[in-house]
């Protein structure tokens, strides 16, 4: 939804803005144009900081934006929630402006090595943002008990048949031929998950899901920088958050009405144009919601 993007955070005329899912830039080009020219009176240059949590897209040979060829652009590698440290060291304390577009890039679901899609049975289940960090998707099974997978893939994929898969996953451990390939997991989805009515959706795309969701700590992320948020937003700053399924929806639009520092500018959440949906099919569960920072 990238027109919408730029005329809701263009209305507050930032000069500070952090595009903290940076992906494959999108955003931050666009953006770019709505930055003032100039310096301010207090020697403050426009800038966007654009954040990811994966290596992959912050160490691109080909990022146009990369050091020396636009000063307006910075870019860090690391989680969203440590958006003030980015501002730090760019020697400001205060953002005017915060997007968030989650969930995953086209280029992350089509690198058929990192687990994404199901297209590669071979590759390892890994699911990590940030293959750097943390545990991928294979240890995470490992080192979880069934209940608490079955509760993951049912709190974060809102998978019916949750528990039958944790089961399997289980089952396989204890035979001593645990998950670590996608093909493992798709193989146990495809036995534990009854064919949809219309076939719309593949078998695994839950639990694929919801792994995800849960070896990234996405949610706890997304909740912990939106508490946050109205600390380093400055007054008449704005946030533009996209989600893509419910659970994120919620902890954004909760967010917004918990936190009385908030004004709410998109009552109901904004939907991608049929257009859109046409031209790049992903966005069709898109959801943008919008705040702007009250003054103190
Ligand atoms: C949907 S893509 C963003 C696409 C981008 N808006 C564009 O226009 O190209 C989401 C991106 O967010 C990144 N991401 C996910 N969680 C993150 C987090 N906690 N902090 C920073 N980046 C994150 C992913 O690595 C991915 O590159």
């Amino acid at each position: 939804m990238p027109d919408e993007i730029v005329r809701w955070i263009g209305e507050a005329s930032p000069r500070t803005i952090v595009d903290g899912t940076y992906g494959g830039g999108g955003h931050t080009r666009l953006l770019r144009d709505i930055l003032p020219a100039e310096t301010d009176s207090n020697g403050l240059n426009p800038l966007i900081i654009g954040m990811d949590r994966d290596p992959a897209v912050i160490r691109r040979d080909d990022v146009p934006e990369g050091p020396g060829s636009d000063p307006r652009i910075e870019l860090f590698l690391g989680s969203y929630e440590k958006a003030p440290a980015a501002l730090a060291h760019c020697e400001r304390t205060h953002a005017d402006a915060l997007v968030l577009d989650l969930g995953l890039s086209s280029d992350q679901l089509a690198d058929r090595e990192r687990g994404f899609s199901f297209t590669l049975p071979d590759a390892e289940l890994d699911l990590r943002f940030d293959p750097e960090s943390d545990l991928p998707a294979h240890q995470w099974l490992a080192f979880h008990g069934e209940k608490d997978i079955a509760d993951a893939i049912y709190q974060f994929g809102e998978e019916r048949f949750s528990r039958r898969i944790a089961r399997q996953i289980c089952l396989r451990a204890k035979e001593r031929s645990p998950v670590k390939t996608v093909g493992d997991l798709v193989d146990i989805c495809r036995r534990c998950v009854p064919r949809s009515k219309n076939h719309d959706i593949h078998p695994a795309t839950r639990t694929f899901q919801a792994l995800r969701i849960a070896v990234n700590d996405e949610l706890g992320i997304l909740q912990r920088t939106l508490a946050s948020a109205a600390d380093w937003i400055a007054p008449g700053g704005r946030i533009a958050a996209i989600s893509f399924h419910s659970l994120e929806d919620r902890i954004v639009k909760n967010a917004f009405r918990d936190d009385d520092r908030w004004e709410i500018l998109t009552k109901k959440p904004l939907r991608p144009t049929d257009e859109e949906v046409q031209s790049n099919p992903r966005s069709r569960s898109a959801k943008l919601r919008v705040a702007a920072r009250k003054p103190d």
